[in-house]
């Protein structure tokens, strides 16, 4: 197929690129690169845009002769989606409805959407099946479930065919160390873990040591990112007009960040100093997915099961970028 990667230069867009190269499908990336790097995709397929210039994708949806879309440009930050809802309302929302729309006036119906487990809230249960009801907790899980919606409005009214992922803990990096996490600022616990282990950072701050878990501390649901990349890549043949699949993405196990902490010092052989802090606004004790339904539907199996092989391919990637792409 022809695809269109929105946000592919991002951390999971970049290695969705890869694989979809790898896959035989032919690729364009639309990245306006304000938190994407032009370093993580090949040069000759990124066109620089913006997810609310219709006009354009439309244009770049027509010349390239788009099948399918996958659209990873989203702003992902619980706390700054609180601090910026409008931000977050613009980009995610607005944002994606021009694409949407830019998909209907080129007549692609065909696109895998990134959504996310914050669509859950504090889910009563866990793991979390997807008939868990959909009670975000804070705007960008508004977001994201508001263009679940959308999307489902679409496929209805539009024959529009999606999937729908939501995704849990993103985590690791390509194999060779050469595609991996770049944020600034870094705030999620696996690439603060190793630039401790790096010496970039003194320590790493464990955020509640008192939630109802066995340790006290969160458990998180860790997919390599690999792992999500193929099920985008197998969902493409799955797309029917008028239908949507809704599916979460994680490996069904859960990690303390206690047990994150002892895997990245496992691997690296660094003592990583820890801290006690205060609870972070907006942490839910547990999210571990119920990877079921993914597992019979796309025929996927996560390659990365363990925490520690994961970590592995993301201590590779810190070591040998130190500063990330260096952007
Ligand atoms: N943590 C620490 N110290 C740190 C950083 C994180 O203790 O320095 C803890 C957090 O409190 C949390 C766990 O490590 O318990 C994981 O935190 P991350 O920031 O790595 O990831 P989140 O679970 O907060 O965020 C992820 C995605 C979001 C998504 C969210 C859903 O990055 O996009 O899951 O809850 F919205």
């Amino acid at each position: 197929m022809n695809v269109l990667v929105v946000g592919g230069a991002g951390y999971i867009g970049s290695h969705a690129v890869r694989r979809l190269l790898l896959n035989g499908h032919i690729v364009w990336v639309y990245d306006n690169c304000s938190l994407g790097h032009a370093a993580a995709v090949p040069e000759n397929l990124l066109l620089q845009g913006d997810l609310r210039d219709q006009e354009k994708l439309t244009g770049i949806l027509r010349e390239k002769q788009i099948d399918a879309v996958m659209h990873f440009a989203a702003f992902a930050s619980v706390p700054e989606s609180i601090a910026e809802p409008a931000k977050y309302y613009d980009n995610n929302v607005v944002g994606t409805l021009r694409l949407l729309e830019a998909m209907r006036a080129a007549e692609v119906w065909r696109i895998v959407f990134s959504s996310t487990c914050a669509t859950y809230g504090i889910p009563e249960k866990s793991p979390i099946s997807e008939e868990t009801p959909q009670r975000p907790i804070n705007p960008y899980g508004f977001t994201k479930l508001t263009m679940e919606q959308a999307l489902e409005a679409y496929a209805q009214a539009y024959g529009f065919g999606y999937a729908a992922f939501r995704y849990f803990n993103a985590a690791g990096a390509s194999p060779k160390g050469d595609l991996g996490e770049d944020h600034n600022p870094e705030t999620h616990l696996i690439p603060i873990l190793l630039q401790v282990a790096l010496g970039q950072r003194p320590h790493i701050a464990i955020y509640g040591d008192d939630y109802p878990t066995p340790d006290g501390t969160c458990i998180r649901d860790y997919i390599h990112v690999d792992d999500l990349s193929d099920a985008h890549i197998r969902a493409l043949d799955l797309l029917e007009p008028g239908q949507g699949i809704r599916l979460n993405l994680g490996t069904g196990h859960g990690c303390s960040v206690q047990e994150v902490l002892a895997a990245c010092r496992q691997v690296t052989g660094h003592p990583i100093p820890a801290v006690q802090a205060e609870r972070r606004a907006g942490d839910p004790p547990e999210l571990v997915a119920d990877n079921r339904r993914a597992l019979q539907l796309l025929g996927w199996e996560p390659a990365y099961p363990q925490i520690e092989a994961t970590v592995e391919t993301a201590w590779r990637w810190h070591q040998s970028h130190p500063a990330g792409y260096g952007d």
